[in-house]
């Protein structure tokens, strides 16, 4: 069964200074989510956004927020991002002591949510939770930067992680994150993957032409 195939823009690499025309221009684009890389100087070396600007482009979007939460112990600060306006929110294995519990806060907090693996974690430690989640991120790359080439290695992760939810018929997207580009694209969606995160993929060059290329070959990936 082919699954549903997404394009998630990730404003990292976008105008921080225009960040509403740019969330405007994805959804005239019809990108299907917004990916928000939140970046806290500890888990990652490097700090992006917090709470106050999701906060405040919640206003100008109704598209889906796919928050992806690159901070030590992410329970802390659950309810805060979704008041904010998470539709889901992604939280790293490598940052949770407790990661049942992260994910009950998430969903007492009304929000979808999601388990992410840095390209150095065994896809084994996603298994015990892929009945909690909507989905799993699948890093291709060393959380904290965006324009980094994707890691090979990453790609047999995911397919692993795709044959263990078709094999469990769980229901569950795998979405992929870092050096994604229409150039290696088929190879990614051969391996599992259905939900696609770019940054410079889409906001370097003609964000328009971008987006619809994506989109076309979602359209037309053979069948899996
Ligand atoms: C890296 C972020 C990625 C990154 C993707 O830590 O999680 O979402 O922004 O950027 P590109 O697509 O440019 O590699
Ligand atoms: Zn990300």
């Amino acid at each position: 069964m082919k699954p549903e195939y997404k394009l998630a823009p990730s404003i990292l690499a976008a105008d921080f200074a225009k960040l509403a025309d740019e969330l405007a221009k994805l959804k005239n684009a019809e990108a299907d989510y917004v990916h928000i890389d939140v970046m806290d100087g500890m888990f990652v070396p490097n700090i992006s956004i917090g709470i106050p600007v999701v906060r405040s482009i919640r206003q100008y979007s109704d598209m889906f927020f796919d928050v992806h939460l690159m901070i030590e112990e992410p329970i802390r600060y659950i309810e805060r991002f979704a008041k904010a306006g998470a539709d889901g929110i992604t939280v790293h294995v490598e940052a949770c002591s407790d990661m049942d519990k992260t994910i009950d806060e998430i969903e007492k907090a009304g929000v979808k949510p999601a388990i992410c693996l840095s390209p150095d974690t065994p896809y084994e430690s996603v298994i015990p939770y892929l009945d909690r989640v909507y989905m799993v991120l699948v890093m291709s790359v060393y959380p904290g930067y965006g324009g980094q080439e994707l890691i090979e290695s990453t790609l047999v992760k995911a397919k692993a992680i795709r044959q263990y939810i078709n094999e469990h018929n769980l229901n569950v997207d795998i979405e992929m994150d870092g050096g994604i580009k229409l150039s290696n694209l088929e190879h990614v969606l051969d391996n599992g993957v259905n939900v696609i995160v770019a940054g410079t993929g889409v906001f370097k060059g003609e964000l328009y032409e971008n987006v619809k290329n994506f989109k076309n070959a979602f359209a037309s990936y053979k069948n899996i």
